[in-house]
């Protein structure tokens, strides 16, 4: 289909994927709620980690409960779509009963209109960039709406250039840190979920306002730890066809580490990334682990 493997579209100055932005309207109409809760974050950041886990705390900790859904359909992502192929986000959100928990990649500037007076609960996760390239440099090779990365020296360039689906990396981790100040947000660290996934697990669960006994909490924990999650194929995406995703070139669920950025960048590509990253990130208070 010729939704596949096209160029970037752009929507307001950012490059998006090319089949989302077929009727861009439906994302910037899109009616939110007072009781959704959104997982927002930059692509590769553990979005769908910490959408197992939203979704499991919400079953109290119960596979059974979860009824067997593939996690796009428990957590859609709003600005998704595949014409021809599946429903839109948009479409599966709509039909979906409240409180909905809703997945999202969107930079500020391209939330829907009515977003922030529906003044829903936001969740954040953040995760180093150095990874994120990583990662999403992997994703692009496997996934057919993306173009083709060309070497991970390349793909650097154009990462650091924010010339990937979304934009800049820099601008969404810190424009979303802002926010906080005025929203209900709970920002969060892939890397702290990897050095303790219990104590964030709890703190996400205090902020949805649950209560859940340690024993479900310790469930929670097993069954959304990689090696469980990627066996799962209600979250690893292999249930998609491989036109869409070819796990082949690359799995979805690929290594879930911190740090794998070590085994990409020369030592060249990372002092040029730092000295760039200093520059771009001087005017704010968010600030990363320097060590992982
Ligand atoms: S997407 O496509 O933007 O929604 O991808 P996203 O889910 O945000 O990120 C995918 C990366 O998260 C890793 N992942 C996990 N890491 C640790 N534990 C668990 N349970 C887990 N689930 C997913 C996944 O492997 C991708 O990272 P990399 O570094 O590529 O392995």
């Amino acid at each position: 289909p010729d939704f596949i493997r096209r160029d970037w579209a752009t929507v307001h100055g950012y490059p998006m994927v090319y089949a989302f932005t077929t009727n861009w309207e439906r994302v910037e109409q899109f009616q939110c709620r007072p009781e959704d809760v959104w997982i927002i974050t930059y692509p590769k950041s553990g979005t769908t980690w910490v959408s197992e886990i939203m979704d499991l705390i919400k079953n109290d900790g119960s596979v059974e409960k979860q009824e067997q859904i593939p996690i796009v359909q428990r957590v859609p992502m709003m600005e998704s779509a595949a014409p021809g192929t599946l429903p839109s986000g948009t479409e599966n959100l709509e039909k979906m009963p409240s409180p909905r928990f809703v997945k999202s990649h969107l930079p500020i500037a391209l939330l829907p209109k009515n977003f922030w007076e529906s003044d829903c609960k936001i969740i954040y996760v953040a995760r180093n960039a150095k990874d994120v390239a990583v990662s999403y440099y992997n994703f692009d090779r496997m996934n057919k709406f993306h173009p083709e990365p060309g070497t991970f020296a390349e793909y650097l360039e154009k990462f650091m250039s924010g010339n990937v689906a979304y934009g800049s990396w820099y601008e969404h981790v810190t424009s979303w840190w802002e926010k906080k100040k005025d929203h209900p947000i709970l920002y969060l660290f892939y890397e702290d979920i990897k050095e303790d996934p219990k104590r964030e697990i709890r703190k996400i669960m205090e902020f949805l306002g649950k209560k859940l006994d340690e024993e479900a909490l310790d469930r929670i924990v097993q069954l959304t730890s990689f090696e469980t999650m990627k066996d799962n194929s209600l979250v690893n995406y292999r249930l998609l066809p491989t036109t869409l995703m070819d796990h082949s070139i690359s799995p979805f669920m690929r290594k879930g580490i911190a740090g794998d950025w070590k085994n990409y960048f020369t030592v060249a590509q990372n002092e040029k990334f730092d000295a760039d990253y200093e520059k771009k990130m001087s005017g704010t208070t968010l600030k990363f682990r320097t060590e992982i």
